[in-house]
């Protein structure tokens, strides 16, 4: 065994230990949150493992699969693709800010629920949010079958064949009058 080989782990353990830690002030679902953190540090991992906020999930850390998606300043964001320290200053909304304070549903999460829109749930906090960031930024969603797939593009599901959440999708339009008149 040479010593080059030996030093190598330690020499990469002192300089994680060595790394610096930069202040971090953001928003994070209406509480102001200050910490200090490791500027390689995930918004994901920042959000999962110093905040417990594990209703954002972590699928394929690479930004395809939409499992972490978040709101940052009420757009849509991979959280697996940001580092926490290039949130600061940032409102972060997750999962976990969408239902009510008395645990009341937020009419995507209960049109996900009626139309089964999910099975495992693995993808379910990045769909929604995802969904919640599009139907809060246009005021007309396109709600035909093209446009709500579009819509859908940025999350994968392993589970339920997209069928199901194509109609949650419809469904929580129509819960949240985002599809115009009732005809009839
Ligand atoms: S975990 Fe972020 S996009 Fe898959
Ligand atoms: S419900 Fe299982 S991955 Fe979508």
């Amino acid at each position: 065994m040479t010593g080059r080989s030996a030093e190598a782990p330690s020499a990469e353990a002192s300089e994680r230990s060595s790394d610096p830690r930069l202040l971090l002030r953001l928003t994070v679902n209406g509480a102001e949150i200050e910490r200090e953190v490791s500027p390689r540090l995930l918004l994901s991992d920042f959000l999962r493992h110093e905040l417990g906020l594990t209703g954002t999930h972590v699928g394929c850390e690479q930004g395809v699969c939409g499992c972490c998606t978040v709101m940052i300043d009420g757009r849509a964001a991979r959280s697996c693709l940001a580092l926490a320290v290039q949130a600061d200053g940032a409102t972060i909304r997750t999962i976990e800010d969408v239902a009510s304070a008395d645990g009341t549903l937020h009419p995507i999460q209960q049109a996900f629920q009626e139309c089964h829109g999910l099975q495992c749930g693995f993808c379910t906090p990045g769909f929604i949010m995802g969904v919640l960031s599009h139907f809060e930024e246009a005021r007309m969603p396109d709600l035909s079958e093209d446009g709500i797939r579009e819509m859908l593009s940025g999350n994968l599901c392993r589970c339920t064949g997209y069928q199901h959440i194509v109609a949650a999708v419809r469904r929580a339009a129509r819960l949240m009058n985002l599809d115009g008149p009732e005809k009839g």
